[in-house]
């Protein structure tokens, strides 16, 4: 495995799968879509036009009248300031404004058109059926930490301001800017700091924090994870932290540059908040200088501010009002394999016995696309993946504590009317009962993905979920999966507009373009870096593919475009009075399809929901939905059992179902590092069962990448290995450097599931988060706003991976290390990290190693790696107390069964140490709640950071009763107790009890 001579073997095998491929001549015959049916118009976005009218130059802004005050709010009317620009759309002359303080900490500011009374009248708003809304709670205008105040400007009209009160700060300001409120156009322009501090806006590839010169494009889109472009998911949601200098006097100057980590030494403060956006329209964020635009192509402006003071706050604040993340199923934080290529069972099952042959766990074996009959859902190919085997299959995983999780795309195939032969009978049913979109005339809408000409799910339509719902407790019965992977739900399409039209006797059709692994597609490349660390192979192999290279047709449509553009012509709409143009909005969005028409490899705007609504008004929804028809699905297939659901497109509210998977990256060491800013970000999301595609997807991994990303990964919730079709293999077996790091990485992660699923419950009960920035858990430390290469797994863990090729060391900061208000402990040695002398130190870490640091202060109850997570319950428990620099520490342990929807017992359990005067060491544990299953033997208890030997002469008493001798370490500062595994009767959570020694 490890030879050189294997891996440049192994290295060869995309180019030997296209020379060998024998799926090539079986698809001959099949009708490929052209590839011009993905090709939209021509249209240059409005950031990109120079020419672009400027609405606050154009535009005369809005009066404010008629305003009444109450307790809990105000309302008001707002008229256009003059005649109406008509700039992208046409102008709405009369406006309502609502303003609620709802609680004490958040506020809500709806402006809509007055001439929409009701829900059903229009497309303008956003239904609480679909996404709920913040509702009147028992704030007041006295008790709020929030003052809305607005005013009349003779120049721009009505502008409003959010100030906390609490420290008086602007937090929002459109003063002096002009409200633009048009059919398809809505901007807001607010004041900004210099440098502030924002973060959110996704879904992006981007560093955490957002910076002040992006255009963050906001419409769902299937694309392989590019960078500072729109993505799956649709998040309208900021968080805001300004640092303060603290003077002497005690006064407070606003942070107005950025801080490195040399500078920031003084006294600092800070102050955080949120801004949530709720609008399912194509919107873009613009971060300017010293301002930052909204703009929305419909809806209404309906915005909640947050309070915060913190980050935790704001996060607690944003998610009681688009819900709590999901209690995940335990066995969900087990390790996942996946990859698109492996063929039939057979196959599938052979990964999993290497993973039992090499000794690495696996939790879960995952199958890709492959599996379906023809790509179909619900439906599995009678030969390689049949049910017979397959539910003879999943019986040996599930009697191993393993489980099984399929894709489910998001369109059905339509069959051919005319061959009898393709009857698809999920297809029949859901046409039956009108649970498909469909064109303006009423007709199906029909697209195109991977099993041919498809329709779309309406998830409006109540049959719909019905439909998906019995579709899954059938196929269930047929093949007892355990979860569901949902992809392509942006929803993406092949092609533009309804092309199956009249072309349904071609079904199925080829997609436009070609898999990977077919002829004449793009052969993978080498792996990064490949001539780095192995220069004459590379050499060698580097002339040879040249010699055989044909040139591809991406290269020529670059190449093409290029010479072409400066005499591109765009298609411009003009606004039409009282008309909505929703293929061609007049304002273009940023959209990374195509030439950024929004109908590019998506659903068309026009499609029409069964209720009128049109797909343009809730593009961004169509992934939530089908999440939540998932999650309902499951439930009905797998009775009272929490259901796991991943899905690739999320709408604020999605973590109440489902966990995310980062999409399609490639298999870059710089996809590794944008894994943490992505997942930090779906922190405050409120999805924190997040993951990447671990050792990549697109192209080939190496040997190097894959340690060190399956060692990080191993500290993300969601830990799956994925691979796309024809690329090198990369399971966690296939190098054997691989083997050892994801086995060390793999322990520690093991010894932390129980931590990592109480981490779980305080995001389900509480809104806490799960990854966490460094800047949110030291919020008085500016230089760590932009800390994204490190981060926190709860408020204890303290990863600092290495992110770059032919690295072994890693810089990294201690937060609060240097300034003595916080203590670390190597996670491996469990000594306590010397104090440095600058903030930024050099760590080792040779390959096969991640730095893993326990912070001071923290106990955690542990238990021992399995081959699963179910014998992994089944171990015994250890305590570590890492002590805080004032000696103390404390931790909790959230138990229960792990999977029922509603538990019918639990128990937490509290952990707290102290040091007194003379040395004495005491770990206090007091335990509530009735469920007993883990109960186990507590088997031992390592104290960290104990100073002195104890002066007890180590003799170790639980509630007063000796029952055993202590050992300690001068050089690592370690005291072990080891041999309780009777102490407590065999029941570590039996009852209260105290430790001392
Ligand atoms: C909003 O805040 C700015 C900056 O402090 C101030 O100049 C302006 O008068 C305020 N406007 C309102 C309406 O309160």
């Amino acid at each position: 495995m490890r030879s050189p001579s294997v891996f440049s073997l192994l290295l060869l095998a995309p180019c030997l799968a296209i020379a060998q491929s024998s799926t090539a001549s079986s698809v001959a015959a099949q009708f490929t879509v052209p590839a011009s049916a993905d090709d939209g118009v021509t249209l240059l976005p409005n950031v990109a036009d120079p020419t672009a009218p400027n609405a606050q130059v154009k535009c005369p802004g809005y009066t404010a009248s008629k305003v009444s005050t109450s307790s809990i709010g105000l309302a008001a009317h707002l008229t256009l300031a003059g005649a109406a620009c008509n700039v992208y759309g046409t102008d709405v002359h009369d406006l309502d404004l609502k303003v609620e303080y709802q609680t004490s900490s958040r506020l809500h500011v709806n402006i809509r058109p007055s001439h929409i009374t009701s829900q059903n009248q229009s497309w303008y708003l956003l239904s609480t059926d679909y996404v709920p809304a913040g509702s009147q709670g028992t704030g007041s205008m006295t008790t709020s930490d929030l003052t809305f105040s607005w005013a009349n400007t003779p120049d721009t009209g009505f502008g409003f301001n959010v100030t906390r009160n609490s420290t008086g700060d602007v937090l929002f300001s459109t003063t002096g800017t002009k409200l633009v409120f048009e059919n398809q156009f809505i901007e807001l322009v607010t004041h900004q700091q210099e440098n502030y501090n924002l973060y959110g806006l996704g879904e992006v590839i981007h560093g955490l924090r957002l910076g002040n010169n992006l255009t963050r494009t906001i419409y769902a889109a299937d694309v392989g994870d590019p960078i500072d472009s729109n993505l799956y998911g649709s998040h309208p949601f900021y968080l805001q932290t300004k640092y303060f200098e603290v003077g002497s006097d005690n006064s407070t100057t606003l942070v107005m540059e950025q801080l490195d980590t040399t500078e920031a030494t003084s006294n600092y403060t800070s102050s955080t908040h949120g801004v949530y956006f709720r609008n399912a329209h194509g919107m873009e964020v613009l971060l300017g200088a010293n301002n930052v635009t909204w703009r929305t192509l419909g809806g209404s402006i309906d915005l909640y501010f947050f309070s915060g003071p913190t980050q935790r706050d704001v996060t607690h604040q944003y998610l009681n009002v688009i819900g709590m993340p999901m209690l995940q199923n335990y066995w969900g934080f087990g390790f996942h394999q996946c990859r698109w290529g492996y063929q039939n069972w057979s196959v599938t099952e052979d990964v999993v016995d290497n993973y039992a042959r090499f000794g690495i766990p696996l939790e879960t074996i995952w199958n890709d696309i492959d599996y379906m009959f023809q790509y179909r859902d619900f439906d599995n190919d009678p030969v390689r993946f049949n049910y017979s085997d397959g539910k003879a299959f999943l019986q040996r995983l599930h009697s191993r504590g393993q489980h099984y999780v399929p894709i489910i795309d998001s369109a059905i195939y339509v069959p051919d009317p005319t061959n009898a032969s393709d009857a698809y009978q999920p297809f029949n049913d859901g046409n039956a009962t009108n649970s498909f979109l469909l064109n303006p005339d009423g007709s199906l809408y029909i697209g195109e993905v991977w099993p041919g000409y498809t329709v779309f799910p309406d998830w409006f339509q109540a049959s719909a979920k019905a439909w998906w719902k019995n579709q899954m407790v059938t196929w269930h019965q047929k093949l007892p999966v355990d979860g569901a992977w949902i992809d392509m739900s942006e929803v993406s399409s092949f092609c533009v507009g309804s092309c199956g039209t009249g072309n349904l006797t071609l079904n199925p059709v080829h997609p436009p373009f070609k898999l990977p692994g077919e002829p004449g597609n793009v052969i993978y490349d080498y792996p990064e870096g490949f001539n780095l660390i192995n220069a004459t192979e590379a050499a060698s192999a580097s002339s040879a593919s040249q010699a055989q290279a044909t040139p591809t047709t991406t290269a020529t449509a670059t190449s093409s475009a290029t010479s072409s553009s400066s005499t591109t012509s765009y298609l411009r709409s003009t606004p039409t009075a009282g008309q909505r143009n929703i293929n061609y909005p007049p304002y273009v969005i940023n959209h990374v399809q195509g030439n950024h028409d929004l109908a590019v490899h998506a659903v068309s705007p026009n499609a029409t929901h069964h209720n009128g609504i049109q797909e343009y008004d809730v593009h961004n929804l169509f992934g939530h939905q089908i999440l939540q028809a998932t999650y309902a699905a499951l439930l009905a297939a797998i009775p009272n059992k929490r259901p796991f659901v991943i899905g690739r497109s999320t709408f604020p509210g999605s973590g109440t179902v489902a966990g995310h998977w980062g999409g399609d990256n490639a298999s870059k060491f710089y996809y590794m590092y944008f894994s943490i800013p992505q997942a930090l970000s779906f922190s405050l999301f409120g999805i924190p069962m997040f993951g990447v595609d671990t050792c990549g997807f697109n192209g080939n991994s190496d040997e190097e990448l894959c340690n060190r990303w399956m060692q990080l990964s191993a500290f993300f919730p969601f830990y799956r290995n994925h691979n796309v079709l024809s690329a090198n293999s990369q399971e966690a077996y296939v190098w054997g450097s691989v083997i050892d790091a994801t086995k060390i990485a793999m322990d520690v992660r093991f010894q932390l599931l129980p931590y990592l699923y109480t981490l779980f419950y305080y995001a389900h009960t509480q809104g806490d988060t799960v990854m966490r920035a460094l800047a949110w858990e030291f919020p008085n430390d500016p230089s760590l706003a932009n800390a994204d290469r490190q981060f926190f797994l709860g408020p204890s863990i303290l990863v600092t991976p290495v992110l770059t090729q032919g690295a072994i060391t890693v810089d990294g900061v201690f937060p609060g290390l240097v300034e003595g208000t916080d203590t670390y402990y190597d996670w491996y040695n469990k000594s306590p990290v010397a104090v440095p002398s600058r903030k930024n130190t050099t760590i080792d870490a040779p390959l096969g190693h991640i730095p893993v640091f326990i912070r001071g202060s923290s106990i955690l109850a542990t238990q021992q790696m399995a081959m699963t997570t179910r014998d992994a319950r089944n171990t015994s428990w250890s305590i570590i107390v890492a002590t805080g620099v004032d000696g103390t520490a404390s931790g909790s342990l959230y138990l229960d069964d792990g999977e029922s929807l509603v538990p019918k017992a639990t128990k937490m359990v509290s952990l707290s140490s102290s040091t007194s005067q003379n040395g004495t060491l005491s770990l206090k544990v007091s335990v509530s709640g009735s469920y007993t299953s883990l109960d186990l033997a507590l088997a031992n208890v390592t104290f960290l950071g104990v100073q002195s030997p104890p002066s007890s002469g180590a003799a170790v008493t639980i509630n007063g009763r000796a029952v055993a001798n202590a050992t300690y370490n001068a050089a690592s500062k370690v005291l072990s107790v080891t041999g309780l595994d009777n102490a407590l009767g065999g029941k570590a959570w039996g009852g209260n009890w105290t430790l001392t020694v």
